[in-house]
């Protein structure tokens, strides 16, 4: 019995996989390049643009940029172990495939598993942030949707439905073919580092050095209703009353705001797509990270500087940054861009959750369903549809805060996984070829792990309370489902 839920893929079978599975391999068309737009087109997101307003106001104040820093060295380390592993692994499947070439079928399946809130969730928060700003820009134009169509019953509304309906529409883009998804990509990339740009330089004209003191303002007492299972575990653990600002505050903000660098692990998932995957993945899962840190950090130290961090808004910071310096023409611009942008990473997170999918279907560890690929396409048309119409109910009826901290909490637990599978191959399969190599083994992998516990600890209680139950679930249909169907077996 330990042995089946342990048993692992063969590297060279999951490769070869790729190509002789008649009907189940996907197109090798993509560069570099592509990689790297792709990175930057699922990173820059809801993150920056909605939760940078949250995170500054409600927990680390200025210093949020501390958090962006913090949460951006946490990725770092992640970022080398996943390049190390999806320049040796290069199938389908991310830290899913990764694992079950390492750990074995059971922890693979529960990376997947963990990888759907990552994915899927993931999309119906950004989904979410880009309703946001659709609402706003036509409110700037005088047309006023009514509450009751534009936010979740949780925030007043009955249903969310520019959220609902992006969903769909993006679904329906990604059944016609990575190429086409590809270049519509770039040009929604390009719209967005400039919109990030405009931010940062106009910004910089407004800044008053008034708006940085107290950089980190003295912790204090969360407000009712925010303590107990909201609290973050750490400050539970380490016998701290429950606060937001100060030193914790950071840590809190940077849990929140890690939601802004998902993504560059994404890019993992589109290895059986890349034409060099040994030397093109790392170049594209470090570069887009890189270039997401140092924006995100220009980003929130300018926001910050524009206007006092407690009176920032929670829906659209960016362009109401602007508008509080009365530049509405720069706020509308923003806002133009940031619906552009925010469609880009739902179409590629949507993309990853139906690789994953893909990936775990030829596994068998999910029915044959979905491993169809589309006949002209190319595309894994059945699985891109379901996930569609299941992420759009949620988008249309959760509220965004629910779901922006399982995601958080998911990924960062696959980080912990990926980590770990890098240490075990090395010593499991020392002779692999590795076009990337993680630098100081072990210590490196370690240093990555024990980070990224650090942040999920600064997540709420009740957030790991739903987490633990979400992977209940998952086992639970392993052991009816995916122990009886996997091919390995
Ligand atoms: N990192 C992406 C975002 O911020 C998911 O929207």
């Amino acid at each position: 019995m330990a042995n089946a839920l342990f048993r692992t893929k063969n590297i060279e079978q999951s490769i070869q996989d790729t190509d002789v599975t008649e009907g189940h391999g996907l197109r090798r068309e993509l560069s570099a390049l592509d990689l790297m737009v792709f990175g930057v087109g699922v990173v820059v997101g809801t993150g920056i643009f909605v939760l940078t307003g949250t995170a500054a106001k409600d927990y680390a104040g200025p210093a949020v940029a501390l958090s962006f820093v913090g949460a951006g060295l946490v990725c770092g380390l992640a970022a080398l172990c996943y390049a190390e592993f999806a320049s040796t692994v290069p199938v389908a499947g991310s830290a899913y495939t990764f694992s079950y070439t390492t750990l074995g079928e059971l922890p693979a399946w529960i990376i997947g598993w963990d990888l759907i809130l990552e994915l899927a969730l993931g999309v119906g928060v950004v989904s979410i942030g880009w309703s946001g700003y659709l609402t706003s820009l036509l409110s700037q134009a005088d047309i006023n949707l009514p509450e009751s169509i534009t936010a979740a019953p949780g925030d007043g509304g009955v249903v969310n439905l520019p959220a609902l309906l992006l969903v769909l529409g993006v679904a329906v883009v990604l059944v016609f073919g990575v190429k086409l998804s590809a270049r519509f990509n770039l040009v929604m990339v390009t719209i967005k580092i400039s919109i990030v740009l405009l931010v940062i330089f106009a910004g910089l004209f407004f800044v008053k050095a008034g708006n940085y003191t107290p950089f980190v303002p003295d912790a204090q007492p969360p407000a009712a209703g925010h303590g107990g299972l909201k609290a973050p575990i750490a400050q539970t653990l380490f016998g701290f009353d429950p606060q937001i600002y100060g030193v914790m505050g950071i840590y809190s903000g940077a849990a929140l705001v890690f939601f802004a660098y998902i993504g560059f692990d994404v890019v993992a998932t589109a290895a059986e797509e890349t034409k060099k995957p040994q030397r093109d993945m790392p170049i594209g899962i470090l570069g887009s990270l890189a270039i997401c840190t140092v924006l995100y950090v220009a980003v929130s130290l300018v926001v910050v500087g524009m206007q006092k961090y407690d009176t920032l808004s929670a829906s659209a910071p960016l362009a109401e940054a602007f508008r509080s310096v009365g530049k509405g023409w720069i706020a509308t611009i923003i806002s133009v861009g940031a619906v552009a942008g925010l469609t880009t990473v739902c179409m590629i997170l949507m993309m990853g959750q139906s690789r994953v999918f893909f990936a775990m279907s030829r596994d068998g560890l999910l029915p044959p369903l979905f491993a169809k690929v589309h006949p002209k396409y190319g595309t894994p048309h059945v699985s891109t549809l379901l996930i569609a119409v299941v992420v759009a109910a949620v988008a249309g009826f959760t509220p965004i805060h629910e779901i922006d901290v399982m995601v958080n909490i998911g990924t960062l637990f696959a980080f912990l996984v990926v980590a770990a599978s890098v240490l075990i191959l090395r010593r499991t399969r020392p002779e692999l070829p590795r076009a990337f190599r993680v630098p100081f083994v072990p210590w490196l992998p370690i240093v990555s792990m024990l980070a990224t516990v650090w942040l999920m600890l600064n997540l709420s209680a009740e957030t790991w309370i739903r987490f633990a139950v979400w992977m209940v679930v998952g086992f639970g249909i392993y052991f009816t489902y995916g122990r009886r169907h996997s091919r390995l077996g």
